[in-house]
Order: C-alpha cells, then sequence, then structure tokens
C-alpha cells in the first residue's frame, strides 16, 4: 500500500518526509484553500519538492466535463505528466475522465461514497478510484468496507484501477486497510504522526537508552564508546 500525504503545507510535507516513507501528495480546492495562497504557486513549490516523477494530485474545479477538461489540460501543463487529475465521480466526470484517459492523462477519480461509483470511473480509465472513508463512516454506514468492496470490485473484473483511500481520522481504518492490501492511502500528517504516537513505544525506546547509559554513562552510545 503506498502512504500518500493529504495536505499542500510545504513545510509539513517537508517534515513528514523527512522522518516517514511516503510516495508523493494528495491535494483538493479545501486543502488549498487551507494553504491560503496562489493554488499554483503552492502546487509548483510542491512539485519541485518531490521531484517530477513523484505523484502529485491535483483536483478540477470546473462542473462540466468541457471545463473539467479545460482544467485538466492546465493542471498538467503545469505541474508535469506525473500529475494524477482528480475528477469528481459524478456524470459530467465520468464524460470528462473518458476523454481524458483516451489522451493518456493520469486521472484519480474522487468523491466517490460508494462502490458502483468507484466501478464507473474504473471503466473510464482511472488510475486510482479515492473512497472517502471517514466522511462514509459519519454518514453511518462503513467506510473501510466501502474500501474494500472497490479493491474486490477491480480485481474480479480484471480492471487496473487501484484503491486510493481518503479522508482517514484513526490509524484503525488505515490498518485495516492495509493488511487488505488496497493500492494506496491518502492521509493527513497529523494522522500519520499518530500511527506511532504511543507512549508505549516512547517508552521502550527511553528505557533501553536509560539502561545502557546506566551501564556505561549518560550521553554514551554505541558510535563514541571508549
Ligand atoms: O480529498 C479527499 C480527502 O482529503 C477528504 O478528507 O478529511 O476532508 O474528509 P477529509
Amino acid at each position: 500500500m503506498k502512504l500518500i500525504i493529504d495536505d499542500a503545507h510545504i513545510d509539513l510535507i517537508k517534515h513528514i518526509y523527512e522522518f516517514y516513507p511516503v510516495d508523493g501528495i494528495t491535494t483538493n480546492p479545501s486543502i488549498l484553500a487551507k494553504v491560503g495562497k496562489s493554488p499554483y504557486d503552492v502546487l509548483t513549490e510542491i512539485r519541485s519538492f518531490i521531484g517530477e516523477k513523484a505523484e502529485l494530485h491535483v483536483q478540477v474545479i470546473a462542473k462540466d466535463a468541457k471545463g473539467m477538461i479545460e482544467d485538466a489540460h492546465c493542471i498538467v501543463e503545469k505541474l508535469g505528466k506525473a500529475t494524477y487529475v482528480k475528477i469528481p465521480s459524478v456524470p459530467e466526470g465520468f464524460k470528462a475522465m473518458k476523454a481524458l484517459t483516451k489522451e493518456g492523462i493520469l486521472v484519480t477519480a474522487t468523491a466517490i461514497y460508494t462502490p458502483m461509483q468507484g466501478f464507473l470511473a474504473a471503466k473510464c480509465g482511472a488510475s486510482y478510484s479515492a473512497p472517502y472513508v471517514n466522511r462514509i463512516d459519519n454518514m453511518g454506514y462503513n467506510g473501510v468496507q466501502v474500501a474494500k468492496s472497490l479493491h474486490d470490485i477491480f480485481k474480479s473484473n480484471g480492471l487496473k484501477t487501484e484503491v486510493l483511500a481518503a479522508s482517514f481520522k484513526n490509524s484503525q481504518q488505515i490498518l485495516e486497510l492495509c493488511q487488505y492490501g488496497i493500492g494506496a492511502a491518502t492521509v493527513a500528517p497529523d494522522v500519520i504522526e499518530g500511527l506511532v504516537k504511543n507512549q508505549a513505544i516512547t517508552s521502550a525506546v527511553d528505557d533501553f537508552v536509560k539502561d545502557f547509559e546506566g551501564l556505561v554513562g549518560k550521553g554514551k552510545t554505541m558510535s563514541n564508546l571508549q
């Protein structure tokens, strides 16, 4: 399972890249609004930090297929061919997906709440299909189950599309999908850090150091022993 950062703040992205094994960045219009700067300035800075071949996902804004296609062309022209254009999985979106994938533009189908939306997007040639796990949970349904169903539908129909699960609020949601072998999860920086934020882990590591320093002296490590 790829682990992708769902955020556009460059400082947070740099921090997560420094410490964790991540595979790219997803954004959406709300995430860009939270940064509060010119969208293409923010996205260009991200692209230049992660490199031209890394995955960057950027969403269209137009609501009709013609406008979505124009948005997609502009996104790829400004941010490079490794940019996945996120398109909402609605009728106008399917129309745009079919045209864009025919041109060889990478598409991530987004705003997915039901397995059938994801199935239709996959048939339109989308590389990824992005169910919103936590938002589905909040509606009283089971977001993890929707993501698993999508994964099964793709495999049993011989579709190459992978699940890129989004909207996570806790480690358990991610763990279940990781165990299931879905293609990718995109996760906000604080939730990524939450994967290992655990007092038992911190205490275990601290205890090892304390025991070692008790043996050979404070500040001693394996590289500065006499
Ligand atoms: O792109 C979709 C994803 O970012 C939604 O996450 O946390 O707004 O539900 P959230």
